[in-house]
C-alpha cells in the first residue's frame, strides 16, 4: 500500500504540531526551577505562596480535625473529596471521627469553600487521601523518598506530612526545606 495516497498529509502535519504544543504545555509546569520559585501548588494559577493556606482559618477545624493528625490544608483536596470525607466521619480510616451535625456542616462548608482548585488537585484520589494523589505519589516516589522511610517510628505514615515538612501546617512544602527524620 502506498502510504502517501492514504494519508491527508497537511492535516497530519497540523495534528503533529498540535500534539507537540500540548506536550510542551504539559511538561512546562513541572520545570523544577519554576516550581521552587513560585511554589508547587501555585504554578497553575500564579498565586502567591501562601494561597494553599485559607485566608480565613476556622478554629473549629483546628479543634475537631487536628487531634489525631495535623490540620491538612483544604487546598490539598478537591471539594468532592472533602464532601466524601465529611459524609463518612463515622467510618474514618478505621476510627470514628463523627461530630455534632452542626459542626460537621460548618466544617464541611468551610472545607468546600477553601478546597483545592489547582489543576493537579482536580481528581478525587483513592480513599480521598492526599497521600494517594497522583502528584503525591510522583513527588514521593522511591527515588525521592526511600521506601523504608515510611515505616520509621519518627514518620509512621505518609499522612504524617509534618514529620518531614516542618512547615506543613503553614502550607510550606518547599522541597529545599524538607528533612527526613532518622
Ligand atoms: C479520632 C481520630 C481522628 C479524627 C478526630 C480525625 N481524623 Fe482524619 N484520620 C484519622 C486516621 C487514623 C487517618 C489515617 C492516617 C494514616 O493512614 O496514617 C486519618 C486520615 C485523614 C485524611 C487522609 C490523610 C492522607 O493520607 O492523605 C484526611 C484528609 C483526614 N483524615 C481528614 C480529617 C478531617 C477533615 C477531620 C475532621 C472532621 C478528621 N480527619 C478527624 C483519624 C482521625
Ligand atoms: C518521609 C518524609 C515525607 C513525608 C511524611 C511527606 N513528604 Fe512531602 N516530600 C518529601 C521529600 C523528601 C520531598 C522532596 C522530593 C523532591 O526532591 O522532589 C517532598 C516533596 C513534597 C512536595 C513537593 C514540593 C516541591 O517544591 O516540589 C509536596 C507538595 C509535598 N511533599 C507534600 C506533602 C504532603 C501534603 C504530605 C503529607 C500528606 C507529605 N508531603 C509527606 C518527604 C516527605
Amino acid at each position: 500500500m502506498d502510504i502517501q495516497t492514504t494519508l491527508d498529509l497537511p492535516s497530519l502535519a497540523k495534528r503533529i504540531a498540535a500534539g507537540l504544543l500540548l506536550a510542551l504545555l504539559a511538561t512546562a509546569p513541572t520545570h523544577a526551577e519554576d516550581e521552587s520559585k513560585r511554589g508547587f501548588f501555585n504554578f497553575f494559577k500564579g498565586e502567591d505562596s501562601s494561597s494553599i493556606v485559607p485566608a480565613s482559618p476556622l478554629q473549629k477545624y483546628q479543634q475537631e480535625c487536628a487531634s489525631c493528625h495535623m490540620a491538612y490544608s483544604p487546598g490539598l483536596l478537591p471539594a468532592a473529596s472533602w464532601q466524601n470525607l465529611m459524609a463518612n466521619l463515622d467510618k474514618h480510616f478505621g476510627t470514628d471521627a463523627s461530630l455534632a451535625p452542626a459542626d460537621t456542616s460548618q466544617i464541611g462548608s468551610w472545607l468546600a469553600a477553601n478546597s483545592g482548585t489547582y489543576k493537579r488537585v482536580s481528581g478525587t484520589p483513592p480513599q480521598d487521601r492526599i497521600s494517594q494523589s497522583d502528584w503525591f505519589l510522583r513527588k514521593h516516589r522511591a527515588g525521592e523518598v526511600p521506601a523504608n522511610v515510611w515505616t520509621r517510628a519518627s514518620v509512621r505514615s505518609a499522612s504524617n506530612c509534618i514529620a518531614c515538612h516542618a512547615g506543613a501546617e503553614q502550607g510550606n512544602f518547599n522541597e529545599h526545606q524538607v528533612r527526613i527524620p532518622g
